[in-house]
């Protein structure tokens, strides 16, 4: 087996904790995956992998490309259909996915409309994945980097103006990530902070030390519950339904 790079091996850190928390979910009958903003498929081609029918809604088409290629390598159908969040009923149909996943998209989207769309998708029962960058850890993200009036400018404001290329990204507190799950009607089900440690370690102590993506993986997994933690990390997950 080829031996993992450095970026692989925390890529697998940074994810565990989410898939963690979809396994019992995906293992528990779930026969039809929706993802929006799949990109090229790195969750969706694995769900399919595990059996499951899979959908992918996704903008750009050199991602549902990349996602083709992707899903042919691993032997499996994936549907993709090219589409923005707000075609998600016209696309799959209501009350026709036993989960979705929304991975990195709300920062891109209005976020209550792609809820209200995401919960006409979902069947009574069903249950949201929501994947969301955290403002809190993004705050101290930017003050180590040095830049200190982003950072100050982040503290309150959920959607900043964009800075050179490409649309600002909207980050979330956990408590306004709440509030905008009750409005679109969803009960929160289980918060985890994801990416606590993974984006601050070294390179070299990834590739030097023997072991230390499993002992890192594992304390990500052992602070993924405690709400201390969850303003510190990168990303927070949300199961809903
Ligand atoms: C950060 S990537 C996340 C990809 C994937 N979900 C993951 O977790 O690896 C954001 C994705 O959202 C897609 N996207 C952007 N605007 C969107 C919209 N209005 N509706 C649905 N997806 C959108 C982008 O094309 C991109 O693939």
């Amino acid at each position: 087996m080829a031996a993992m790079v450095t970026g692989e091996r925390r890529g697998s850190a940074r994810t565990a904790v989410v898939w963690d928390a979809l396994g019992p979910i995906l293992e528990g009958g779930a026969r039809h995956v929706v993802d929006i903003g799949g990109g090229t498929g790195g969750f969706a081609v694995r769900i399919a992998e595990g059996g499951h029918r899979v959908t992918v809604v996704e903008p750009s088409p050199d991602a549902l490309a990349a996602l083709g290629r992707r899903a042919r390598e691993a032997g499996v159908d994936v549907v993709g259909h090219q589409g923005d969040v707000s075609d998600l009923p016209a696309l799959v149909g209501a009350d026709s996915a036993d989960v979705v996943l929304c991975h990195g998209v709300l920062e891109v989207v209005e976020p209550a409309d792609a809820l209200a769309r995401i919960r006409e998708v979902l069947r009574p029962g069903g249950t949201l994945s929501l994947l969301v960058a955290n403002r809190h850890a993004a705050v101290v993200a930017r003050a180590m980097a040095g830049h200190f009036h982003q950072a100050h400018e982040l503290i309150d404001d959920a959607a900043p103006a964009a800075r050179g290329r490409g649309p600002a990204a909207r980050r979330y507190t956990a408590d306004e990530l709440r509030d905008l799950l009750a409005t679109a009607g969803f009960d929160v089900r289980a918060t985890h902070a994801v990416r606590v440690f993974a984006d601050l370690v070294p390179g070299s102590v990834l590739d030097l030390e023997p072991g230390s993506t499993a002992a890192l993986t594992d304390l990500e997994r052992a602070v993924a519950e405690r709400p201390e933690f969850l303003p510190l990390a990168t990303q927070l997950h949300v199961l809903a339904g």
